[in-house]
This record gives structure tokens, sequence and C-alpha cells, in this order.
């Protein structure tokens, strides 16, 4: 088979072998090289990754802890089955997720990715609770298992085509921006907590329902952030009826938003968190850690994997964990988050394109709309900015068609962040002043 050199040859290879079912691209990036905020792609190009990988590289591509712990951890023991064996690795993982879980009297358990983590959710809160349904939010992203991809509320086509699981009912998130009951924040009486009130009323037996999956920022949605004391009160509804309440950090979580989960934010404590992601610094890895008593609810094998708690993977999650600490993070993610926000808003006075600016730490969104009165999202502008940005050196992507997705890695140098905001502001203002051909648009395909 032969090596390729050129980044044309590659994507022409791609699209022979993989099916477009397992991807989505916004641009031709042949990425072969990584290091902190910071790629290269085939051609010796660099740019500044303003995804961290899909909120995967919350310490940074190739984090030289983590790279260490691989390579030792690689050449003592690459894997012994942790279903029939006793790795040490993914003990000391397990027992450190505890550690800085949002709740106390934990177990946990381990797996490969986001998707898997939910699945997860799902089957250890059923049962539980002995009940079968599952509440889940419009426009959510799980994961594309069939478990995730059922609990998912983007109106994916593979849900009509494949099936999916029963007892799954969806409800509005609280969008501020765009309320789906058309209010403004603070002068609402939080309709969208009054839709599940009257579902519990009508369609839905509450009695009946296990748990509720929730993004404590929903990231997929384009980084829509809650109001304040939405989810005190959401856990004061579900509380009454024993409804358990699942928070998936799989892109929130491990300090993204300035915290080590997103739902710290809002002073409540969940019985299950999922995480994946930055989990494992780039190697595939995810958890489930929940309350005892629901953890111990499954048989054995009731939830096991083969390759889960490989041992490698969980150095280098252990790793992540600890340059989180050391080099506090957190902190670092609120204050770099706070300052780049700033920056955006600033530019929201000055380009009209961006109708708002959301997000909690380094976990951003830019929701750029055709005018302001009627908030119509500006799906072209949003693939010509991504486009615009590619070719100034920026890694960029939309979510929802429209929402421009900033999530750099917390170790962000300061003048690389301050860099790529500006590749940013300049990439909006080409596509404001038309300086961006519309043969852009057949470039970047997105989701
Ligand atoms: C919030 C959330 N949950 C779950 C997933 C699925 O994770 P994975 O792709 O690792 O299966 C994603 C992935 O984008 C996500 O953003």
């Amino acid at each position: 088979m032969e090596h390729p050199t050129r980044k044309e040859e590659v994507i022409e290879r791609y699209s022979r072998i993989f099916p477009k079912a397992v991807r989505v691209t916004y641009a031709p990036l042949v990425i072969t090289k990584a290091q902190n905020a910071r790629v290269w792609d085939i051609e010796g190009r660099e740019y500044i990754d303003f995804l961290s990988d899909a909120a995967v590289q919350n310490v940074g591509h190739n984090n030289p802890r983590v790279v260490e712990a691989i390579k030792e951890q690689v050449e003592r023991l690459i894997h012994f089955t942790f279903i029939y064996g006793f790795p040490v690795e993914p003990l000391l993982l397990a027992e450190k997720l505890a550690e800085i879980a949002p709740m106390e009297g934990v177990k946990v358990s381990l797996g490969m990715t986001g998707s898997d983590a939910n699945d997860g959710a799902i089957k250890f809160a059923r049962a539980y609770t002995g009940r079968r349904t599952v509440l889940s939010y419009l426009r959510s992203y799980y994961g594309s298992t069939y478990g995730a991809m059922s609990i998912t509320g983007l109106d994916f086509e593979v849900r009509a085509k494949v099936g999916q699981l029963s007892d799954v009912h969806f409800i509005p998130y609280p969008n501020c921006y765009r309320c789906p009951f058309k209010k403004e924040p603070g002068k609402c009486r939080m309709e969208c907590l009054e839709y599940l009130k009257e579902k519990f009323e009508g369609e839905v037996h509450a009695d009946g329902v296990a748990v509720l999956l929730a993004e404590p920022i929903q990231g997929d949605a384009g980084m829509v952030v809650p109001p304040k004391d939405y989810f005190r009160k959401l856990k004061k509804i579900l509380d009454e009826h024993s409804i358990l309440l699942a928070v998936d950090e799989v892109q929130s979580g491990l300090g993204r938003t300035g915290k080590w989960f997103a739902i710290e934010h809002f002073g409540i404590e969940p019985d299950i968190v999922t995480l994946a992601k930055p989990l494992g610094g780039g190697l595939p890895i995810s958890a489930i850690i929940g309350r005892e008593e629901i953890m111990e609810s499954l048989p054995p094998l009731g939830h096991a994997f083969t390759l889960s708690g490989n041992p490698v993977a969980s150095r280098a999650a252990l790793a992540v964990i600890e340059e989180i600490e050391e080099k506090k993070l957190l902190r670092r993610a609120e204050k770099f988050g706070k300052y780049a926000k700033k920056r955006l808003e600033k530019m929201r006075e000055e380009h009209e394109l961006i109708g708002d600016v959301r997000g909690l730490g380094l976990m951003l969104g830019v929701d750029l709309v055709k005018d302001r009165e009627s908030r119509e999202r500006a799906y072209e502008e949003a693939r010509k900015i991504v486009w615009r940005a590619y070719e100034l050196g920026l890694v960029l992507a939309f979510l929802q068609g429209n929402v421009l997705r900033i999530q750099p890695p917390l170790t962000i140098e300061k003048e690389v962040l301050e860099e790529g905001l500006n590749r940013l502001e300049k990439a909006i203002a080409d596509v404001e002043e038309g300086k961006v051909p519309d043969h852009a648009l057949s470039k970047v395909q997105g989701w």
C-alpha cells in the first residue's frame, strides 16, 4: 500500500474506502503532526486548532506528560483484560474519577467512546429503577451506537432508516436565544419546564420514567447554556417522581468550562455522569460514574467490553487529569474563556453577522444570523467563514449549520489564542465584505 504525500490523493483515497456514514468534513485537513494548539498538514502548512480536535485535546495535542505516560505503559503492558484480570491502571483511574466526581459514593464503569458510555447510562438507569422510559432533549447529541442514537434529538435520517430504542421522549432544551416558546430571558415562566410538567399530565407516565439524559451545556446544538436555575428546578421535578438525572459531560467535562464538570456551575448533584472525548488525551476511553446503588444494578457482564479499562488508555487518562491539576487548567479555562468571550462580544459590536456569543470557559459558540431581529440562521455565511478560516490557517467548524464552535485546548498559549481570534475576525470580515466566493460553499460539508 503506497503512502500518500499529497493532500488531494489522501482525500480521493478516503472517498474510495470509507462510507459517508463514518465521517463529516469541514475542510481538507490532512493533519500529520500536532503540538498543543497547533497542527501541521501533510504539506507542512501550520494551523491553529480552535476545535481541540472536536473537544478531545483539552490538555493540548501531544501533551508531553500524556506522551510519556503512553510510551512508558506501552513498553510495559499494552493490554490485559480488565474483565478477567486486575490490571492496576484502570483501578487508579477509576479511583481518581471517583475523587473528582461531582457527587459522593460512586462506582465507575469504563468503556471506549462517549456513545457506549451513554448506552450504559440508559442501561444502568433502567435496571436500577425498573422503569423503561427515557427522557432526552431536542437537538441533543449523545452518539452513534443504538442507545445513544435513539436518544439523540438531532433530526437524523438514520433513526428513520434503522429503527430505535422504544420509550424515548424528547423535550425542548432551555435555549434563551432561540426560545422554542418565543419568550425573552428573565421575562418567562420557564415554559420549558412547564412543558415537562404538561407531558407528565398527559403523554408520559412520570412514574414509568427511568432517567433524563442532559448535556449541562448543549454542545452540538450550538453551545447552548441553560439559565442559572434551570437544573435546580428541573431536579426538583425529577425528584418528585424519583426520576434519575444523567449528565453527559462527554464534551463539557474535564475542565472545558472552567470546572471539572459543567454541571457544577448549576449547583446540583447528578445521579450519573458520562465522560469520554478528552479523557484519554486522544486515546479511546470513556467512563460512566454513578451512585453506587445504581451502578450495582446490572448483573455480571451486564455492561462489559473486552478492551475497556485498557492500561495504555487508562494511563493516558491519569496523565490528562494530573496535567489539569498541576497546570491549574480549570482556572486557566475560566480566565482564557472570559478573555476570548470578551473579544467575541467586541466582534459582535462590529459585525452584524454575529447574533449571539455564548458559552462557559473555553466552550464557546458564535451564533451567526442573517438579521439580528429575526435571528434567521446564516447557513451560507457560516460555511464561507469556516472555509476562509481554513485558508487563513485556523481550524474551525460550525454546529446546527450556523453556530461557530470555539473550543481551543485549555493549554493554548495566550498569543496563539489571540492570533486565532484575529484570524477568525478576518474570516468574518472577509465574508461580510463579499471576498469569499460562492464556490467555497461546495467545499464545506459540515452538519
Ligand atoms: C455531548 C456528546 N455526547 C456524546 C458524544 C459521542 O461521543 P463519541 O463520538 O465518543 O461516541 C458526543 C460526540 O460528539 C458529544 O458531543
